[in-house]
């Protein structure tokens, strides 16, 4: 069979590829998770031949894809959880397990009396199931155990004369598969993690709703929940070596093994670690791009024939649970945890309550304040205060650096600040590192204004946010430090921002 490529951007091809699905053929559509292989779910016939372009076992079920909120009802049993939820997350990433209706063939829920529904926000999914007019029964369009899917090609690589088309959307943007919830006891329970986290998924139903304990994988004689749980999964040729600790015990431990054959799936800040053949897993913090490049970066290293890869295992908070599950699964066991401490880095803008916060979270264990730290060593004659004092001689007094002095030549002249960072964040960090490593305690928390600017983050394996409102910030500020609201504001201002700390941190504490 000839596959055809269509093009999403052409309205012919949409068309197309809906004449395609309604008379019984099989397409490969984008959604926003990953590229699904749809057929009429209605279609007893073209469901059996997705389980065989994609060597699916019978035995798991397929999620159907609905363009309109009132088509679930049509499908499945909307109970009240289920419907509070796709009221809040779809279109969107979260397939529901209902109660299934009669009309759908038993095929497609491998002879379960339950169905799993999904409305997909991508544009391109919308249009076609809206045009074809039809639910989509539609699993990823990977082969079986492959990699998922997240461009066009990935799919031909895999399904090229396998099925009638691909209709080529561009890139996935989430690029991990759904969050699979099954609502059937009444309480949310997580079979598979996906960009709807649980967190999100509790914000909305209540934590007394949500199984928290819902389990995502299966020995090999258990009777899994979902089916799909059971079998190997999103696996390249490559043998995966998943390393977990903080980011920069993560890259040390990889260094001393990898070989010019294996490839490293490496966080953006040690690209220029590595001579063997590496792939840019996007900042260590940036849950979003890690979820964006996993499956991609598996095909392009199968592609260069590495042996293994070594991949940085990223914390596993928020969406990069979902990411750390398709690793655990496509690792086979090859995991190596090698976090030696437990370091909790706690962040926030000036005024936010970040010291109040640390001191109170860190009440059994060891809290280093690198605010503290820096006043202690700018006192001191250290290398430190010696290039401190050559870059900035207005902030000297009595032959030593005043930290006033210092400010308030920030403050008339700006620039000087990235210099002065330089200079003080290599010497704190070091020092941080140093009080850490000769502490006999398993836990140690930092309380770092600039955690994420001074590279103190990569030590972490965990990040907290602290978060105030911009006016509390200020008048705390002011009353703390005796300054102006100009100079409140300022200070702020060359501070990250509260949306920064909320994206990119592992935990908010809301003060
Ligand atoms: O993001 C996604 O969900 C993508 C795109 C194409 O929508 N689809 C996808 O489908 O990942 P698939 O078939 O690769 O994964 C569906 C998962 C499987 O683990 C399956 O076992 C589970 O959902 N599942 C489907 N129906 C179920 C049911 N009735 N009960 C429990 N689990 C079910
Ligand atoms: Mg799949």
């Amino acid at each position: 069979m000839d596959t055809l490529l269509l093009n999403s951007k052409i309205k012919d091809d949409i068309k197309t590829a809906a004449e395609i699905l309604q008379g019984g053929g099989l397409v490969a559509l984008p959604t926003e998770t990953v590229y699904g292989l749809g057929a009429n779910a209605l279609d007893e016939n073209a469901v059996q031949n997705i389980f065989k372009a994609k060597g699916r076992p019978q035995d798991n079920p397929l999620i159907i894809h609905i363009g309109r909120l009132e088509d679930f009802g049509k499908y499945g049993v909307v109970n009240p959880l289920a419907l509070k939820l796709a009221e809040a997350f779809w279109p969107g990433p979260l397939t529901l397990i209902v109660e299934k209706k009669p009309v759908i063939p038993s095929v497609v829920s491998a002879g379960l009396n339950s169905v799993g529904v999904r409305m997909p926000s991508h544009p391109v999914a919308m249009e076609l199931i809206n045009t074809a007019d039809i639910p989509i029964a539609a699993p990823s369009a990977n082969t079986s155990g492959k990699p998922s899917p997240t461009r066009a090609c990935h799919v031909m690589e895999d399904m090229d004369g396998k099925i009638d088309a691909v209709l080529d959307g561009g890139d996935c943007q989430i690029g991990v598969e759904s969050t699979v919830v099954d609502t059937l006891s009444g309480k949310a329970a997580i079979l598979r993690p996906g960009a709807v986290t649980i967190d999100m998924i509790s914000s909305v139903l209540g934590e007394d709703k949500v199984l928290r304990t819902a389990k995502t994988s299966v020995l090999k004689n258990e009777a899994p929940k979902a089916p799909g749980m059971k079998y190997r999964h999103y696996a390249p040729k490559a043998i995966v070596h998943l390393i977990c600790g903080s980011p920069n015990e993560s890259c040390e431990y990889i260094k001393s093994r990898v070989q010019n054959d294996d490839g490293v799936l490496c966080f953006s800040e040690f690209l220029n670690e590595f001579t063997c053949k590496t792939i840019d897993f996007g900042k260590s913090y940036d849950k979003k791009a890690h979820a964006h490049v996993l499956f991609s970066a598996f095909r392009d290293f199968d592609n260069e024939c590495v042996k293994r890869i070594f991949v940085q295992c990223p914390r596993e908070y928020g969406e990069d649970i979902a990411t750390v599950n398709r690793l655990k699964k496509s690792s086979e066991g090859n995991v190596y945890s090698i976090k030696s401490k437990d370091i909790i880095g706690i962040v926030g803008r000036s005024g936010s309550g970040k010291t109040h916060v640390s001191r109170s979270l860190s009440k059994n264990s060891m809290l280093i304040n690198a605010d503290e730290l820096y006043s202690q060593m700018l006192t001191q004659d250290c290398d430190m205060t010696k290039e401190l004092s050559l870059l900035c001689p207005s902030a000297l007094k009595d032959g030593k650096i005043q930290r006033q002095l210092l400010s308030l030549a920030v403050f008339k002249s700006p620039l000087l600040l990235k210099d002065i960072n330089r200079i003080t964040h290599h010497y704190i960090v070091d020092e941080i590192l140093r009080k850490v490593q000769t502490s006999k305690q398993q836990t140690i928390y930092i309380d770092a204004p600039t955690l994420f600017e001074s590279g103190l983050h990569l030590y972490c394996t965990k990040l907290i946010g602290v978060v105030s409102s911009e006016s509390s910030c200020i008048e705390r500020i002011m009353l703390r430090d005796g300054i102006t609201l100009e100079r409140a504001k300022k200070r702020l201002a060359q501070q990250l921002s509260n949306d920064f700390f909320i994206e990119f941190c592992d935990e908010i504490i809301y003060n």
